[in-house]
């Protein structure tokens, strides 16, 4: 007979649990506990192992390795442990260089290749849409957008472009009302054709060595991501981005996070933005 538990139990982890929880979120998506999370991991996660009914965290691992949702509850687990923050047009001074530098760059082609490579719940691919929407002015560009994260469900929340009114209480009103709908309530918005159709939504892990992208790409915006992945997997990374880049691409980073000690060909050309310079595709 099973004993029912109470939403109130409480769970504890010992070592060798968090050992397991650590070598996994580390294994599948390049995330880094350092030892002092324990407890965080056990608050984070006591919710969910009350709500599955599960007596302990090694019920909740096998659970999460072996349960027949194939990986949905790494997916969960993820979330949990890791954050999904964002916000439009976060770190303004990206956008800013996208505008003012890079399209004029790229003016001649009008043809624009971008990465968003953690994008989270979607605000950045369609800053980086409306940004460049604004740019190119009356003449069409041919600008296609991948937006990718590991996270399935922030990645459904990005597809479906629906936001409350409150995370886009901070773009003018000019851009509100061309780039977005008003739900009926007049609580939620929604992002506009003109933007959604020049993002394209997929999974991936930034832990493959390869990527299910054509290389050739203008820009990657990598943010506020790899701050979670320890020097090794970063440089490894950093130099991933590199192959998949054109001569003279960019490489955007997280405004805490930084390429100064890794082993990489990139070149500084601004505050945490990077370039391939030079170079002959490889
Ligand atoms: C803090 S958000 C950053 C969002 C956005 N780039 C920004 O700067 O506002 C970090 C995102 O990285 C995603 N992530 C974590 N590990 C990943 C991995 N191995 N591959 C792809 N995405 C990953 C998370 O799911 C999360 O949505």
């Amino acid at each position: 007979m099973s004993m029912a538990l109470s939403n109130t139990t409480h769970y504890s982890i010992t070592d060798e649990e968090f050992s397991q929880f650590k070598t996994l979120l580390y294994d599948e998506s390049g995330i880094t506990l350092s030892e002092h999370k324990k407890t965080l991991l056990v608050s984070r996660l006591t919710k969910r192992l009350r709500k599955l009914e599960l007596k302990s965290f090694t019920e909740y691992y096998n659970y999460v390795v072996h349960g027949v949702n194939g990986g949905e509850e790494f997916v969960q687990m993820l979330d949990l442990l890791s954050t999904n923050k964002t916000d439009f047009f976060r770190e303004p001074k990206h956008f800013e260089f996208l505008a003012q530098t890079i399209m004029p760059e790229l003016a001649s082609q009008r043809k624009i290749r971008i990465w968003s490579s953690a994008c989270s719940s979607g605000e950045e691919p369609y800053s980086i849409a409306i940004t460049v929407c604004e740019a190119m002015g009356a003449k069409k560009w041919d600008c296609k957008i991948l937006a990718s994260d590991l996270s399935t469900r922030v990645l459904s929340h990005a597809a479906n472009g629906i936001y409350e009114k409150d995370r886009v209480k901070d773009l003018d009103s000019a851009r509100l009302h061309r780039f977005f709908l008003k739900g009926k309530k007049g609580d939620k918005v929604k992002a506009k054709k003109e933007i959604a159709q020049m993002v394209a939504f997929k999974r991936i892990n930034l832990m493959n060595d390869d990527y299910p992208i054509k290389s050739g790409l203008d820009l990657i915006f990598c943010r506020n991501v790899m701050i979670y992945f320890d020097k090794e997997t970063q440089e490894r990374l950093v130099n991933n981005f590199y192959r998949y880049l054109k001569p003279n691409g960019y490489l955007f980073i997280g405004h805490s996070e930084s390429l100064q000690w890794l082993d990489t060909p990139f070149l500084p050309v601004a505050p945490t933005i990077y370039q391939k310079k030079d170079v002959d595709e490889g």
